[in-house]
């Protein structure tokens, strides 16, 4: 993951900057994450023939972080990709199933996601999703208003 978040392109619509720093924080955070709320971020790994096992990036639920709580108290469903792994439906196919055990298994009421008006990417899997852009909120960590997209179980 460590390598994966050094990528700029990777890092360039993200919610806050991912420097060295963040870069280092990131495995414990995710690890702490599920020890608190016993969910979290999912390892995803390719399931392609020959492939197998090899670790492409994470999708899952997480807890909003207090700079944007304006975006309300529901959990984000987040997903971020070797840049190596874009263009096949994955972080589509992951989402989903992410998507899916917090409606399911978690039982969660609602989810969102908070996406960079300039990310085209993840407003596509947003709206695969069948999420709906719902408010703009101030991002003050980047300087720019960011889109929350909302989705209720049912
Ligand atoms: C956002 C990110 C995960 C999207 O990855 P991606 O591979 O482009 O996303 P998808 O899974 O939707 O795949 C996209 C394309 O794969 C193609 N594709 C091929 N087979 C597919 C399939 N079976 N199902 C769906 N799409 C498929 C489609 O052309 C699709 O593009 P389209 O939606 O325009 O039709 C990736 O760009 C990333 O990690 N970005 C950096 C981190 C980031 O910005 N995270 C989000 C912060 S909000």
């Amino acid at each position: 993951m460590a390598d994966i978040n050094r990528d700029p392109e990777v890092g360039r619509y993200l919610n806050r900057p991912v420097d060295e720093q963040a870069v280092v924080a990131f495995f414990g955070q995710i690890v702490d994450h599920w020890e608190r709320h016993s969910y979290g971020p999912w390892a995803v790994e390719s399931r392609e023939p020959g492939n197998a096992g090899r670790f492409l990036g994470f999708a899952g639920l997480a807890h909003v972080p207090p700079f944007l709580a304006a975006a309300g108290p529901a959990p984000e469903l987040g997903w971020r990709l070797a840049r190596s792994a874009w263009g096949r439906g994955l972080a589509t196919e992951a989402a989903i199933a992410a998507r899916d055990d917090a409606f399911g298994r978690l039982e969660q009421v609602a989810i969102i996601s908070i996406i960079h008006p300039g990310n085209e990417r993840s407003q596509r899997i947003a709206v695969k999703l069948g999420m709906k852009r719902r408010t703009r909120i101030e991002n003050p960590v980047i300087g720019i208003d960011v889109d929350v997209w909302h989705q209720r179980r049912g």
